[in-house]
């Protein structure tokens, strides 16, 4: 039990490191909270006009996640794989760092899909991609990815996974509230818009 709760832990205080402050602030660009949604993450580092900077935040906010749960799955086998999933996925939502205000878990799930079944990953990246490239917005992508995703691990024989993925998912939609009135009301800013 000891292992599971260093595990559960340490992936919590990786997935808090919020990327998107850290690197903006290296770049000299806004504080991601101070503009646009006010999220930490990649699209809305974008809207600070550094192309660079969001792709990093991107590819570091999945790489915690990946992280994460390669190392637990090493640790402690597949359950702690799972547990790993959930602390990383938490820690971007409610960062110890950022007193609990943390960012919606977009970039995070998919590095821990990556790790946890890259199949599962693949379907979710690419229902994210073609949704963003068609709506171009970015919250309708990670949305309509999070409800992919559950139902592709299901279907793809990870049956094992998808109770985790549903909870996942309803937090990462949940998060996304903000985003679902601005998308009923037509107001959602098209993803390289400010
Ligand atoms: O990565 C979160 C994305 O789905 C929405 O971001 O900044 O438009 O609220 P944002």
């Amino acid at each position: 039990l000891g292992i599971l709760i260093a595990i559960g832990v340490g992936a919590y205080l990786l997935g808090s490191v919020p990327f998107g402050v850290v690197l903006s602030r290296l770049f000299g660009l806004a504080d991601p909270r101070t503009i646009g949604s006010g999220n930490i993450g990649a699209t809305n580092v974008l809207r600070s006009g550094s192309k660079a900077a969001a792709l990093l935040t991107l590819l570091l906010d999945a790489l915690k996640g990946t992280v994460a749960v390669l190392l637990a799955r090493e640790l402690g086998g597949e359950d702690a794989a799972q547990l790993a999933a959930l602390g990383a996925f938490a820690g971007h939502v409610w960062p110890l760092y950022l007193t609990f205000k943390g960012g919606k878990g977009v970039a995070t799930l998919l590095g821990i899909l990556v790790a946890l079944s890259p199949v599962v990953g693949l379907v979710a990246a690419v229902t994210w991609l073609v949704t963003a490239v068609v709506s171009r917005l970015s919250s309708l992508a990670a949305i309509v990815a999070a409800v992919a995703t559950p139902m592709g691990a299901a279907l793809l024989g990870h049956g094992d996974k998808v109770v985790l993925l549903i909870v996942l998912s309803v937090i990462l939609i949940w998060r996304h509230r903000g985003n679902i009135t601005r998308l009923r009301d037509g107001t959602e800013p098209r993803i390289g818009r400010k």
